[in-house]
């Protein structure tokens, strides 16, 4: 018989664990976004949304609950979500999802998005909300498998001359949620 093949761990994470989400984040932006935004917007947006002190305010808020995931046990983490609350009763969204390129295509992504909805389910919502790049296909491919259906387009000013092109992008969360097996 072989042996069964290793699950990814997927942890909460907290203050303690920040360095790593920023340091993840660093890396995975930097690989993956040249060619769907500028490097320029890319550091501006890096040191906006990944500062220590945000980060640890929507910790401390709950604002967005952070999750890390692991290959397995024994590996460190690969790639991270941040997901919370919306301003609709009955909304959640799912703020971040990022996998390092090299354990991409491996289903983290995946299990992370299950984690979320099952998180997202228990607190009572009823649909799961994200924003994607327009530009962002292999992204916009796997969400779509898993559910979500584009409702809109959004162009949103963040300042220092840049923009966000992103497809709002929402999947209800229902009594079968967890019957599909992506
Ligand atoms: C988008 C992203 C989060 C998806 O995470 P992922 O871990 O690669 O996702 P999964 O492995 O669960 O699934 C991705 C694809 O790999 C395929 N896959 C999953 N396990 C696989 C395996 N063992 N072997 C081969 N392919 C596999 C899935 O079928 C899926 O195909 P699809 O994209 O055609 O639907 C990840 O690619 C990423 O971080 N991208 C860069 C950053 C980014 O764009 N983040 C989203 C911002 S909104």
């Amino acid at each position: 018989m072989s042996p069964a093949s290793p699950q990814p761990v997927i942890r909460d994470a907290g203050p303690a664990d920040i360095d790593i989400i920023r340091d993840l984040a660093d890396r995975i932006w930097r690989q993956c976004y040249p060619g769907i935004i500028t490097v320029e917007q890319i550091d501006y947006m890096l040191g906006w949304m990944y500062a220590a002190e945000k980060i640890r305010s929507e910790m401390t808020s709950c604002q967005a609950h952070y999750l890390l995931i692991s290959p397995t046990e024994a590996a460190p983490p690969a790639g991270f979500a941040a997901h919370g609350p919306g301003e609709a009763p009955g909304d959640w969204l799912l703020h971040k999802l990022y996998i390092e390129p090299a354990h991409q295509r491996t289903g983290l992504g995946s299990a992370l998005i299950t984690a979320v909805l099952r998180e997202a389910a228990q607190s009572g919502a009823k649909h799961l909300s994200l924003r994607v790049n327009r530009a962002n296909a292999p992204a916009i491919g796997t969400y779509r498998r898993h559910g979500f259906v584009v409702m809109a387009t959004d162009r949103a000013d963040i300042g220092g001359g840049f923009v966000m092109d992103d497809y709002v992008m929402n999947r209800p969360i229902g009594p079968d949620t967890f019957l599909t097996n992506p």
